[in-house]
């Protein structure tokens, strides 16, 4: 498909969360300088947001950073979409991207805050927005809403339960609300496979190691994810997984269901790979570390 051809979201306003870094910067700056869009990105890094404005060149005019803004915190929607309304602005966008992967392990070895955290980033931050910017988008002729899940959302690998439950969250709420727009807000929900962007690097041992190798030969190259999503937005795409493992394992859980994740299981355990070395250690060790982080939370 041409870049150049008339696109249904050329020149609109689109609201990014997840601006500063990976995917959500590579769609910052395909909207601005292929579309032509006015962009508010959101992110807490201010100074990742000041970077890219630079990077922007000519065109960082077209990019509104909302720096320092905590996706996870429901007041800071409330206080964008009142700022909004009071400027008259009414984005015809939003793209809630942002989000966080916790360190690969298993449940048990999970504290609350860890749940807790992972819910609130990655789901209720979706909550927060739908429920302040939805309102505000209808308003527009080309209302869209485009939500980021992962490929977790379509099949639950072992050491990454809380991850997947904040997506599989996001798919349902998305899957939803799509109809009960439809007609008046195109609604896409995206489930990327493995990406090479920075999200990995809250894990263990992943710099320089075999596990990184390994996650860069399944991964797919950001700018070719944010190819694909810009294209499913273009066709508005309901659906939009994309990268094979992603494909792999959607088909894989439609036809064989829990035996995909029974096969990466066993796949990820004979890897030995340093990644996935929590979630096979020895159960005692597990047992262990919920008795300690059951202890911490009562306290
Ligand atoms: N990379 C993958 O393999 C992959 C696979 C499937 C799905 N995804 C999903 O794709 C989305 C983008 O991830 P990515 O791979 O591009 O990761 P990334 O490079 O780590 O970017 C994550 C973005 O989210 C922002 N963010 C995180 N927590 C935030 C918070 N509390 N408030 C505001 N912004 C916050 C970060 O900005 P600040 O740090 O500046 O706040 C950053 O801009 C995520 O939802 C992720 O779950 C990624």
């Amino acid at each position: 498909m041409s870049y150049y051809a008339k696109c249904w979201f050329d020149y609109k306003t689109v609201v990014v969360s997840g601006a500063s870094s990976g995917i959500g910067k590579g769609l910052v700056k395909r909207l601005i300088n292929d579309h032509c869009c006015n962009v508010i990105g959101i992110a807490r890094n201010e100074k990742k947001m000041k970077a890219l404005v630079e990077e922007l060149g000519d065109k960082g005019d077209r990019f509104f950073t909302y720096s320092l803004f905590d996706v996870s915190v429901e007041e800071n929607w409330k206080k964008f979409a009142a700022e909004l309304e009071e400027k008259g602005i009414i984005p015809d966008i939003i793209i809630n991207n942002a989000g966080i992967l916790p360190k690969f392990d298993k449940f048990l070895n999970y504290t609350m805050d860890d749940i807790n955290k992972a819910m609130q980033i990655n789901f209720y931050s979706c909550v927060y927005s739908m429920r302040a910017m939805v309102p505000i988008i209808l308003n527009s002729p080309s209302a869209a809403l485009v939500n980021v899940a992962s490929s977790a959302a379509l099949c639950s690998l072992a050491g990454t339960s809380i991850y997947s439950a904040s997506k599989a969250a996001l798919k349902s709420m998305t899957d939803a609300v799509r109809e009960e727009y439809r007609g008046r807000l195109y609604v896409g929900l995206v489930c990327p496979g493995f990406t090479k962007t920075d999200i990995f690097h809250n894990q263990k041992e992943v710099k320089n190691s075999t596990s990184e190798k390994a996650l860069q030969m399944v991964s797919t190259d950001c700018e070719k994810m944010v190819d694909m999503i810009i294209e499913g937005m273009w066709k508005k795409k309901s659906d939009m997984v994309f990268g094979s493992d992603a494909k792999m394992m959607d088909i894989g859980t439609k036809l064989m269901g829990v035996g995909i994740p029974m096969v990466a299981n066993v796949v990820m355990k004979i890897s030995k790979l340093e990644l996935f070395e929590d979630i096979y250690s020895d159960d005692s060790d597990s047992v262990k570390a919920a008795i300690r982080a059951a202890r911490r939370n009562v306290r």
